[in-house]
């Protein structure tokens, strides 16, 4: 009855035209970690994930959240599931402030005199609390975003992405474009939130990121899943020769199972 994951992919496979991006991965998130997901360029990772946030149809596979097994057609289903993605790059509105942001497409509003009207005060109030919970630096939800820097931008992000439900979330190459005391903040940000219970997963190519934050680690290589590893049971060069070389300990159990 008492399932550990939140998350369950099950071979997974996913073709564009003659390209095997993904073939027959198996992936496990708890709540209350951050698993690590890592590879070369075009291992499968962005895939992987886009199929988690239902913006890309695998041709095979399913995918269980919570012990329920769902069909996601769209980000709209993955987000309603408690899904939330955070992409490489942000689709913020910078002319906007940060309430404005955080709340696009979903605006708090009164009716009055016959008309709708935007309940700012309560889109502030809501966005402060957020900022506070997830424990953000960014002094004011009245802030334009195009006032911010790069880093503050991927926390109002990160901010929007997650709003007030999300248990699941995923991240791109989130540090991808920050500055170092920037990406510390955000892994500080990501293990606030994972200490929150939230279940994590990591796309990056930063491995000492995955190292320092992550619990587990995931290796594509091909669209082929190398296993998930504990992070305190590997290296920074074991790390890297799964990514290059795959991992044919792996692969031998494998055909030892087969031959059994
Ligand atoms: N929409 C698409 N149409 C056609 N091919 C695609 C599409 N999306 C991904 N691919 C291909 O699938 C493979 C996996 O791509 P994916 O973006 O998942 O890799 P990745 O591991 O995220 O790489 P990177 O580290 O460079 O972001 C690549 O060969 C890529 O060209
Ligand atoms: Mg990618």
């Amino acid at each position: 009855m008492n399932n550990p994951y939140i998350v369950e992919m099950r071979n997974i496979s996913k073709k564009f035209g003659n390209i095997q991006a993904l073939k027959n991965v198996n992936l496990e998130l708890k709540p209350g970690e951050v698993l690590g997901l890592v590879g070369d360029n075009a291992a499968g990772k962005s895939t992987l994930m886009k199929i988690l946030y239902g913006a890309v149809i695998p041709d095979q596979g399913d995918i269980v959240i919570n012990g329920n097994q769902m069909l996601f057609r769209s980000p709209a289903d993955a987000q309603q599931a408690g899904i939330a993605m955070v992409y490489q790059d942000l689709a913020l509105f910078p002319n906007l402030d940060v309430a404005a942001n955080v709340y696009a497409g979903r605006e708090h509003t009164n009716a009055f005199l016959g008309g709708l009207f935007l309940n700012k005060s309560r889109m502030y109030n809501e966005t402060d609390e957020l900022i506070e919970r997830l424990k953000i630096n960014i002094v004011s939800s009245r802030l334009l975003v195009e006032r911010m820097s790069g880093g503050q931008r991927q926390m109002v992000a990160i901010a929007r992405a997650i709003g007030f439900d999300a248990k699941i979330m995923i991240m791109d190459e989130p540090s991808a474009a920050l500055g170092v005391q920037e990406s510390g903040r955000l892994l500080e940000l990501v293990t606030h939130l994972r200490d929150q219970g939230l279940g994590i997963i990591l796309i990056t190519h930063r491995l000492t990121d995955v190292l320092a934050v992550g619990d587990r680690v995931m290796v594509l290589k091909g669209g082929e899943s190398q296993g998930i590893i504990d992070v305190k049971t590997t290296t920074l060069e074991d790390l890297e020769n799964i990514i290059i070389k795959g991992n044919h300990s792996k692969k031998e159990t494998k055909t030892v199972k087969a031959l059994m």
